[in-house]
């Protein structure tokens, strides 16, 4: 196999579309996720337009033995991961006292945990072979506290924080972290959160495409951080410190409240 891409989360959105590019520029795959009639449909997709090898692993990243067994996998049929994309991971609307631990637990499992250890895996592997390339999926929610989705937006700011330490730790290994940060975008993640009646969500989502285009690219460039939304970018990054959080804190419950739209639509039908 050549120039071999392992993405995590690769059954829908924004994992699905790095397959794909990665695909038309002619790289192999190893697509993970827990749905295999998905993985096995976007495996014949991709082996029929671009001529490439795909090999998929349907695997539950909530099991900790997951990422050491795709490790061993890939060692077991000598395959030279270049291309490390941790994209798996979900959200969940809700106050956290009310939402079971299971899922909690869950969440930093697949958000954290997995990513880590497949993250510990492969560097010494990219190492060896005297190249690689990873990234990680945040959000823009790892510039901030969550309410009412307080585990996730924590999870998000663990990536970014582990992903740019990597990425000074790892700048004389010809291995390069990107830690990307998109906001809200078009994919199942709405629905699989039950974040589809949030303000945030009720508003303009980018393109799961689009979003996978400028993080690809970004991984190439070999950028630390990535934030789709140029001016969400900046606000985040340069004008964020400059209000009171718990302005900040109060802003970002807003967008997680149902949208006025919704509480309105509710009222009517109250
Ligand atoms: N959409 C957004 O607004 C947004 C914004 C910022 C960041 N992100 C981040 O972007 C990444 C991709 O999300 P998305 O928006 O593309 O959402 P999505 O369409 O729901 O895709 C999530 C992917 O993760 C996989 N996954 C979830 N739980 C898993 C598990 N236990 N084991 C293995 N795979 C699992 C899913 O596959 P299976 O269900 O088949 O297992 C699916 O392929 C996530 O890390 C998310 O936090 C999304």
């Amino acid at each position: 196999m050549k120039k071999v891409a392992l993405i995590t989360g690769a059954s829908s959105g924004i994992g699905r579309e790095l397959a794909r590019i990665h695909a038309s520029k002619g790289g192999d795959l190893i697509l993970v996720a827990r749905r295999r009639e998905r993985l096995e449909e976007l495996k014949n997709e991709l082996q029929q337009q671009y001529s490439v090898s795909v090999i998929i692993m349907a695997k539950d990243l909530t099991d900790p033995a997951v990422p050491g067994e795709i490790f061993t996998e890939t060692i077991r049929q000598h395959i030279q991961v270049e291309y490390l994309i941790n994209n798996a991971g979900f959200g969940g609307h809700g106050m956290f006292h009310e939402r079971s631990l299971e899922k909690h637990l869950e969440m930093i499992q697949v958000n954290i945990t997995a990513l880590t250890a497949l993250t510990h895996y492969f560097i010494p592997h990219m190492i060896a072979n005297g190249l690689g390339r990873i990234m990680n999926l945040s959000s823009t929610a790892a510039f901030l506290s969550g309410p009412l989705q307080a585990v996730y937006f924590a999870s998000k700011s663990y990536v970014k924080l582990f992903g740019e330490a990597l990425h000074n730790e790892l700048r004389n290994e010809n291995i390069s972290v990107t830690t990307l940060c998109p906001g809200a975008t078009s994919t199942e993640f709405a629905s699989t959160g039950d974040l589809e009646q949030t303000a945030l969500f009720k508003g303009n989502a980018r393109s799961a495409s689009s979003v996978a285009a400028y993080g690809y690219h970004s991984m190439m460039k070999g950028k630390r951080v990535a934030i789709n939304e140029p001016l969400m970018g900046f606000a985040l990054n340069h004008l964020l410190h400059l209000f009171p959080r718990k302005w900040v804190i109060r802003a970002s419950r807003m967008a997680m409240e149902p949208s006025r739209k919704e509480i309105k639509v509710g009222r009517q039908v109250a």
